[in-house]
């Protein structure tokens, strides 16, 4: 395990999969009853964009520092607000420090609503736990989410999404983890929502889990996905998406609006695109 995510935090795959978490998680709370929220592969929740790792790769510079550089429309202002009250002591319209999905997620949920957060890395777990210690609605376990999940599901809530935003150490040899894990959940829960972040290399190589997906008997299966240029480059991840299960009512019109407001600000070249498909609609 020698991934750290700090090298990669706010860059534009962050501001993609974090702004569509808000959405997800907003989409859910419309109802008063309370959710749980699942994160499996959290990382340590909040990242030093001005020192060490981050400000070693510079890749925010692609992402979130773009945002901040334009005027945001309308669908980001939320995502760009929540960043501005998580990082209270940045100098006005500055970003010293950029939240990871488990701050995010805790800054959407109520007063009602739980999350359960699995980090496998030491240091990102104790991380985590002194990020959450005053908390109480905030669980972290030092586990593999992966085999966390049939424990963790279902939660008493019977509402709520589960994130699975892990690595690709093992680049498509993830997706045989992912698909085995979200079998064991789903069958445990089957009304859950599901969000699984992947990135794009070459499109082709993710054919396989999405016809996986559409003959899974999993319901609503929506793909959204943004390129920042053409996917003929397998050396540098060319885009990510999100694959969800049971989507949300109303999330792909949601999603199609914060995609065509991010295409244009984080384009890297003549070949960005964005789509968003229902690989099972019902
Ligand atoms: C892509 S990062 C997570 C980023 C985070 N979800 C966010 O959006 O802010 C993946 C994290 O998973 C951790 N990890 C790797 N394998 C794991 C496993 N099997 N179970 C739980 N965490 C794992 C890594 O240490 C790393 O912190």
């Amino acid at each position: 395990m020698n991934y750290r995510h700090a090298f990669h935090a706010g860059n534009f795959a962050d501001v993609f999969k974090h702004a569509a978490l808000i959405a997800l998680l907003d989409a859910l709370a419309q109802k008063p009853a309370p959710l749980c929220y699942v994160d499996t592969h959290a990382g340590r929740g909040r990242y030093d964009l001005g020192a060490g790792e981050a400000a070693r790769t510079g890749e925010q510079a692609g992402g979130v520092r773009r945002l901040l550089a334009a005027t945001p429309a309308a669908p980001l202002r939320r995502y760009l607000d929540l960043l501005r009250r998580l990082d209270p002591d940045a100098p006005t319209g500055a970003l010293r420090h950029y939240p990871g999905s488990p701050l995010l997620a805790a800054a959407c949920l109520r007063e009602q609503d739980r999350a359960l957060l699995c980090e496998l890395q030491p240091d990102e777990y104790a991380a985590l736990r002194v990020l959450f210690r005053d908390d109480a609605r905030v669980h972290v376990h030092l586990r593999d989410g992966y085999a966390a999940l049939p424990a963790l599901l279902p939660p008493p809530e019977k509402r709520g999404l589960v994130l699975i935003d892990p690595p690709y150490e093992a680049q498509d040899g993830e997706f045989a983890a992912i698909q085995a894990a979200l079998r064991a959940a789903w069958l445990r829960w089957p009304q859950g929502v599901y969000a699984v972040w992947y990135p794009i290399k070459r499109r082709a190589t993710l054919r396989p889990f999405q016809r996986w997906l559409a003959a899974s008997g999993a319901r609503k299966v929506l793909i959204a996905e943004l390129q920042v240029r053409g996917d003929d480059s397998p050396l540098r991840m060319n885009g990510c998406g999100l694959a969800i299960v049971n989507a949300p009512f109303r999330i792909d019109a949601a999603l199609a609006a914060l995609l065509t407001a991010l295409q244009p600000l984080l384009a890297d070249g003549p070949g960005a695109s964005q789509r968003l498909e229902w690989l099972t609609p019902d």
